[in-house]
Formats: C-alpha cells, sequence, structure tokens
C-alpha cells in the first residue's frame, strides 16, 4: 500500500492544492476528509491557473476519482460550479459521501449575524461552515444522501428550509433559489452521490493507492488550534478517519505542507507576525491574498515551536517546503526558533489561545539563498530537519506544476521509494 495524506501545518494556504497535483498523478484516488468551500486551492499548469473549493486537486489529471468524503461540508452552488468548470470525463471520476452535509441558506445568513454582532470575530470565510457543522452535531442537518431520497428535494427540503428562515433567518428567495440548486446538484450527481467509505476500502482491499487532501491548516483545527479563533473541522491528519471512513493506520506517509515563512488569514494569534514595510513587501511578494476572499493575509516569518507541535499533532513524516522563491535574494532569512515569556524560554508552541498571550518571538537568521534548488536550499533544510526532526521530501520551486524537487522518500514519479 502506498497511501499518502497531505496536511497543510500552518494556518492554511500552505500550497497543499499544488503538491497534491503533484502527487496525484500516481494514485487512483484523491480524499478531501474535511471542510468546505472555505477551502481555496491553487494549482498552475503552464501559465493557467486552476483554483478547487470542494473538489480535490487530483481531479485535473485524468482517470483518477475524486472523492468528498463524509466529513466535508458541501456549498451546492458552489460544487455545481466547479463540476460545469470541469470536462465531462473529469466530472465522471466524482464520488460524494451520502453521508456529507449540505450548507444551506440559514448557514450563511446566521454565520453572517455572528460574525457582525461578535466583540472579537473570527473573520470567517462566511461559506456558512460553521454553522452547518453546528447543525451535523445537533443532529439536525441535511446529508447528500437525502438528496437523492425519492421527494426528498421536492417535498421535504422546501419545507425545512422554510421552517429554518422562519426560525434562524434567510430571505424567501433564498430558499427558491436553494431548492432550485439542490435539484441542479442532484440531477448532475445523482449516480455519484455513494458510499465512500465502503468504497475507499475496497480501493484499499484491490491495491490501488489513495492520496489524502487536508484543507486549512492544522494551527486552525477545531480541538487542537487557536480556538476559538479555528475552523470547525479537523483539517490535521487525525482527521481522516471519522472524515473518510478508512482507517489512519493504513496511511503510510504523512506530508506536512508549509511555506518558508507564515501567512494567517482572518482573526487570532499568530506569533510570528511581522508588520509594517517590512509585511508589506512579503504579501506583495507572495501574492498573499486569499484565495477564497481576497482578503490580504498577515504574514510572519517560519515558526519552528509551531511546526514542532504540527510535527507531533500530525504524526508527520515529511515536509513539502513551499514558497521558498519568494525570499530568493536574501542573504539570511529571519525565522523564529522559540518563544520568550519574561523570564521563560519555550522551545514547543504552548497549545491555545490563552497559552499563547504575552509570548515574543525569538528570532534567529538562518542563511539564505538566491535561487531554490536541491543544493542551494540544503543548509536551510538541514536545520529544518535539526530544528524539528522530520527532512524535507518534497521543494517547490514555483507556483507550477512542474516546479518541484521529489526526494526520499519520494522517487521522480512521486512513488514512495
Ligand atoms: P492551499 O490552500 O494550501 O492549496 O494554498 P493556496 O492555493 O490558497 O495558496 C498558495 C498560493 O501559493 C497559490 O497561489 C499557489 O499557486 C502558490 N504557490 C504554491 N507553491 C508555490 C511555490 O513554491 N512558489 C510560489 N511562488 N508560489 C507557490
Ligand atoms: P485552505 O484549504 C486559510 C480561516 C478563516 C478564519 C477561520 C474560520 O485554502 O488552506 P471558516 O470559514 O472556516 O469558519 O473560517 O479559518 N480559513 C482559512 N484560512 N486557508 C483556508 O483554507 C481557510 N479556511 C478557513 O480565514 O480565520
Ligand atoms: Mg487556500
Amino acid at each position: 500500500m502506498r497511501h499518502v495524506c497531505v496536511v497543510g501545518l500552518n494556518w492554511g494556504d500552505e500550497g497543499k492544492g499544488k503538491i497534491v497535483d503533484v502527487l496525484a498523478k500516481d494514485v487512483a484516488a484523491v480524499v478531501r476528509y474535511q471542510g468546505g468551500a472555505n477551502a481555496g486551492h491553487t494549482v498552475y499548469i503552464g501559465d493557467v491557473k486552476h483554483v478547487l473549493h470542494h473538489l480535490p486537486m487530483g481531479v485535473l489529471h485524468g482517470g483518477i476519482l475524486a472523492i468528498l468524503g463524509n466529513g466535508m461540508v458541501i456549498e451546492p452552488k458552489k460544487l455545481l460550479e466547479e463540476v460545469e468548470s470541469l470536462p465531462e470525463e473529469a466530472i465522471q471520476q466524482i464520488r460524494i459521501s451520502d453521508s456529507a452535509h449540505v450548507v444551506l441558506p440559514h448557514h450563511g445568513a446566521i454565520e453572517k449575524v455572528t460574525e457582525e454582532k461578535a466583540t472579537s470575530p473570527i473573520g470567517t470565510t462566511l461559506r456558512g461552515i460553521g454553522p452547518a457543522y453546528q447543525d451535523k452535531f445537533a443532529r439536525t442537518g441535511v446529508r447528500m444522501g437525502d438528496l437523492i431520497r425519492p421527494g426528498f428535494v421536492e417535498e421535504q427540503l422546501p419545507i425545512l428550509l422554510e421552517e429554518r428562515r422562519q426560525s434562524l433567518g434567510g430571505t424567501e428567495e433564498g430558499v427558491a433559489t436553494a431548492v432550485e440548486i439542490c435539484t441542479r446538484l442532484r440531477d448532475r450527481l445523482q449516480g455519484q452521490i455513494v458510499d465512500t467509505r465502503q468504497l475507499l476500502n475496497a480501493m484499499h482491499n484491490e491495491g490501488q493507492t489513495l492520496l489524502f487532501e487536508g484543507a486549512q491548516g492544522c494551527m486552525l483545527d477545531i480541538d487542537f488550534g487557536t480556538y476559538p479563533f479555528v475552523t470547525s473541522s479537523s483539517p490535521s491528519f487525525l482527521g481522516v478517519g471519522t472524515g473518510s471512513g478508512f482507517s489512519p493506520r493504513k496511511v503510510d506517509h504523512v506530508v506536512g505542507v508549509t511555506k518558508a515563512y507564515c501567512t494567517r488569514v482572518g482573526e487570532g494569534p499568530f506569533p510570528s507576525e511581522i508588520h509594517g514595510t517590512e509585511a508589506e513587501e512579503l504579501r506583495e511578494a507572495g501574492g498573499e491574498f486569499g484565495t477564497t476572499t481576497g482578503r490580504p493575509r498577515r504574514v510572519g516569518w517560519l515558526d519552528i515551536p509551531a511546526l514542532r507541535f504540527a510535527a507531533e499533532l500530525n504524526d508527520l513524516d515529511s515536509y513539502a517546503l513551499t514558497k521558498a522563491d519568494v525570499l530568493n535574494g536574501r542573504e539570511t532569512v529571519p525565522v523564529v526558533t522559540a518563544y520568550r515569556r519574561g523570564d521563560e524560554i519555550l522551545h514547543t508552541y504552548p497549545g491555545g489561545t490563552d497559552d499563547l498571550e504575552g509570548i515574543e518571538p525569538v528570532v534567529e537568521n538562518w542563511p539564505g539563498w538566491d535561487v531554490v534548488n536541491e543544493q542551494s536550499m540544503q543548509p536551510f533544510m538541514d536545520l529544518l530537519e535539526k530544528e524539528t526532526g522530520i527532512p524535507v521530501s518534497i521543494l517547490s520551486t514555483g507556483k507550477r506544476r512542474d516546479e518541484v524537487c521529489l526526494f526520499k522518500p519520494f522517487t521522480a514519479e512521486g512513488e514512495l521509494a
């Protein structure tokens, strides 16, 4: 078996989409296990930019199953847009868990009001993610499998949505549109809404290779991230089991994606954050504006204590290092190697939001580079391994699909060695 999981190690937008795309060409299926349209994953094929929100990156390679697992929350309108932008052969490769939840109009309405009224808003993507997971765990949600039950979309869904609109918010027009879109989604993908847990295990038993694609990043994990400034799902590797129904014990390799610096979009603690001209220059150089919302991303330096935490949380095997090219030409690269709290020096990330209060980053300068390649990056990658115990297996040298160096344990074909 050669199942691999790709996870984000920072606060999202690490370049997971690009790394998944690189690895996907050799697998039978790519699987999303959490999140929804809050994700925005990008890859450049030549000069053409492809952005996906629900669908895993593998769908852009021919002949690979694109599986949306039960841990996801699916926004019908956005998914239909994504599906309709693909060629018919790719659409046929999509499988959606019948247990994945549906994002409905009242979810967006609740979130908008909550964020507007909050004294300390989270700065969510406003895609209804939190309220959709609330309905899931309150056991009041609508699942993809409901949409294909005879008569559900025509008879029960309009009544349910109208009730929710009256008690929770939204517009009559929103309800009518949602029913129309759910009908279109059902008609388009009817035979492809299935038991994906069973499918994944059957593929495993047949000897096929699976690639799991995390969305967001582990610092946004509902349990282990900077709560409450987190998303409402489990982006870490630990989410694979409940989010897909596939045992994490069968996953052979976990690759964590990290930029050579850090970004965060939305509110919440960000220990290595920088401000002013230095931040503006880094944001411009890295094109750090949100894929989903267009918001400017907060920027900071690589955070070693946070990576140590992420390595443990995700039971990490190796790093995929991205966006080092953004720092080209610097003699040295600032890296946060510890935190200081009063007289105390912390080498590991202390935990939740409260624990981060009052900490100051300890910044060291690591050797820089003029161009990103295996040789020029060796000192930096060696230091990263020495400091965190995890080696780099994939070095991204630019935003395009073909701009990448694969090291052991991945051969040039992307197979586990
Ligand atoms: P994701 O959410 O983790 O998939 O990341 P996003 O797609 O939201 O943001 C990452 C951005 O960085 C995208 O615009 C990618 O095209 C770009 N990108 C990925 N890897 C590299 C890299 O190594 N160098 C550069 N310059 N850009 C990259
Ligand atoms: P990808 O998969 C970066 C952030 C939001 C907000 C918090 C909660 O592209 O890396 P939510 O809408 O999920 O309730 O928002 O999480 N966030 C992301 N930040 N990349 C993402 O996805 C994100 N998805 C959510 O900005 O701070
Ligand atoms: Mg993104």
